[in-house]
């Protein structure tokens, strides 16, 4: 299956079954995952913009922790909790919380400002 995060554009094909936090180290997106993918933090909370067909559905655990996140839209969910199941091309965009983690994760690969716009 392909992974593509949009608006940035990066690609990567992942065998089904590998779930969305996995493929995010694999392409190198800018995606946090403060509790290490224990569904613990919501910090990898993205938005499912094509190919939620193809993914496993949210349990109740994956539901309560992201409640606690910000920006909840219809889309949302935990990529570390979420398997490929079937091929095609899934589409993510990655929350602001989620972005913001990751930087705080790896300072050097913030843009020069970005705490300022916050
Ligand atoms: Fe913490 Fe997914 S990495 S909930």
């Amino acid at each position: 299956a392909k992974v593509r995060w949009v608006p940035e554009g990066i690609e990567i094909d992942v065998p089904v079954g590998t779930d969305l936090r996995t493929a995010s180290k694999e392409a190198h997106s800018q995606q946090g995952d403060a509790c290490g993918g224990k569904c613990a933090c919501s910090t990898c909370h993205v938005y499912v913009v094509k190919g939620k067909e193809l993914l496993s559905e949210a349990d109740e655990d994956e539901e309560d922790t992201l409640d606690k996140g910000f920006d909840i839209r219809i889309n949302s969910r935990l990529a570390c909790q979420v398997r490929i199941e079937r091929e095609g091309l899934v589409e993510l965009e990655i929350s602001r919380e989620s972005r913001e983690a990751f930087f705080n994760e790896h300072p050097d690969e913030a843009p020069p400002g970005w705490r300022e716009k916050r």
